[in-house]
């Protein structure tokens, strides 16, 4: 145990402008943990992630959960870009899917139920009619297998075997998540899977972002490119019609980068904001860049890498101010702002849509990386 602690001290060094000193501050670029509690009668620990920049990442092996994201803006002050709690307490209030994994399915199954093969398999809806990211007790309330195979690096492996029939999904499906935090402050996450029956998969991390660090000052003011001429509308519900709809003219026209709260008022539904599937323009699953946020205030950016064809992006709509984030301010609408990368929302009822089915001997493999800069 004591290896997890020992983690080689690489020196970075930041420069304090102030009192006409120099600093040199110490950092253990690596990984770290700590006991975090118990769930299902499992420990639970909380991961510490350091690279050789000295930006922190920490993630538990609950949920696959990251909880927080320490990084500094344009003037060198340190603040978690993400929101999160320093509880697993807190996460056991069942927040909505903060900074978690999310599985067997991320995103909406309408009507919580599928057809395949023979048969029709049947979903907890747990969203009005439909199912959502999982079900009752999806991936992101589970607790996974973590190992570090090398203390000195910034990475996690996190292993889960979800059982034939759990959430009423087909096949024992197995899943690896591996988290690597990049020295040049890449956030990758890279997922694997293999079933031994026919089966819908779709895995995503769930991060809200606030760039600004603090959730006092809404993302209304955030700038987001996004990489797609189009987006797959949906009912009051938001099941996607089926339809691949041009942004043009609309205002899911973020082929150029425009501020977010410039045309939320007009994005059709209830609360206000945008929770939509952009249909990325990528023709390939290889690794692209696809999406840009951007914060002037703080100078801080954060580019999207995915392998996925889909991106949605939500507004934080339905944050209402039960929780408190770790900067000690409530979470509000509006407050935060997730980039799920996925396949399209209820796939498996979309004969048009990528499709999602896992076969047995074939190899879910994705790759997605958030990339933070600072100007
Ligand atoms: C996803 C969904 C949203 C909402 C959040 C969690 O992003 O698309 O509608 O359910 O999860 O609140």
């Amino acid at each position: 145990m004591a290896k997890w602690f020992n983690a080689a001290l690489v020196i970075s060094t930041v420069a304090f402008a102030s009192c006409n000193q120099t600093q040199t501050e110490t950092s253990a670029a690596g990984t770290s943990k700590k006991d975090w509690g118990e769930v299902d009668g499992k420990q639970v620990y909380l991961y510490t992630l350091t690279n050789k920049a000295g930006d922190v990442v920490t993630i538990s092996n609950y949920g696959g959960i990251v909880t927080s994201w320490a990084s500094p803006d344009k003037s060198g002050n340190k603040s978690s870009i993400i929101i999160g709690f320093d509880s697993l307490s807190t996460y056991l209030q069942q927040p909505p899917y903060f900074g978690a994994l999310i599985g067997r399915y991320g995103n909406r199954i309408g009507k919580a139920e599928f057809k395949l093969g023979d048969s029709v398999y049947h979903l907890a809806a747990n969203n009005g009619p439909n199912s959502l990211h999982g079900g009752l007790k999806g991936f992101d309330k589970v607790v996974w297998d973590a190992t570090v195979a090398d203390s000195t690096q910034s990475s996690l492996t996190l292993k889960y075997v979800s059982k034939d029939g759990e959430e009423g999904y087909p096949g024992n499906l197995d899943v690896t998540v591996v988290y690597t935090l990049t020295d040049d402050n890449g956030l990758k996450i890279e997922y694997t899977a293999t079933t031994d029956k026919a089966t819908p998969v779709n895995l995503t991390n769930h991060t809200y972002f606030n760039l600004t660090g603090s959730v006092a000052n809404t993302i209304l003011d955030h700038s987001i490119q996004i990489d797609a001429d189009k987006y797959t509308p949906v009912d009051p519900t938001l099941i996607p019609s089926g339809e691949l709809k041009d942004v043009k003219g609309t205002p899911f026209d973020f082929t150029t980068a425009k501020k977010i709260g410039q045309d939320i008022a007009s994005v059709p539904g209830e609360p206000v904001g945008y929770d939509h599937n952009f249909v990325l323009n990528k023709k390939d699953a290889s690794l692209q860049k696809v999406a840009t946020l951007t914060d002037s205030v703080s100078g801080r950016q954060l580019e999207v890498y995915t392998t996925e064809p889909g991106l949605q992006f939500y507004t934080g709509n339905f944050l209402d101010g039960k929780f408190t984030n770790h900067d000690g301010n409530p979470l509000l609408i509006h407050t935060a702002l997730c980039m799920e990368t996925q396949h399209f929302p209820d796939s498996p009822n979309q004969p048009g849509f990528p499709s999602t089915i896992l076969q047995p001997g074939q190899t879910y493999h994705t790759v997605t990386e958030y990339k933070l800069s600072v100007k």
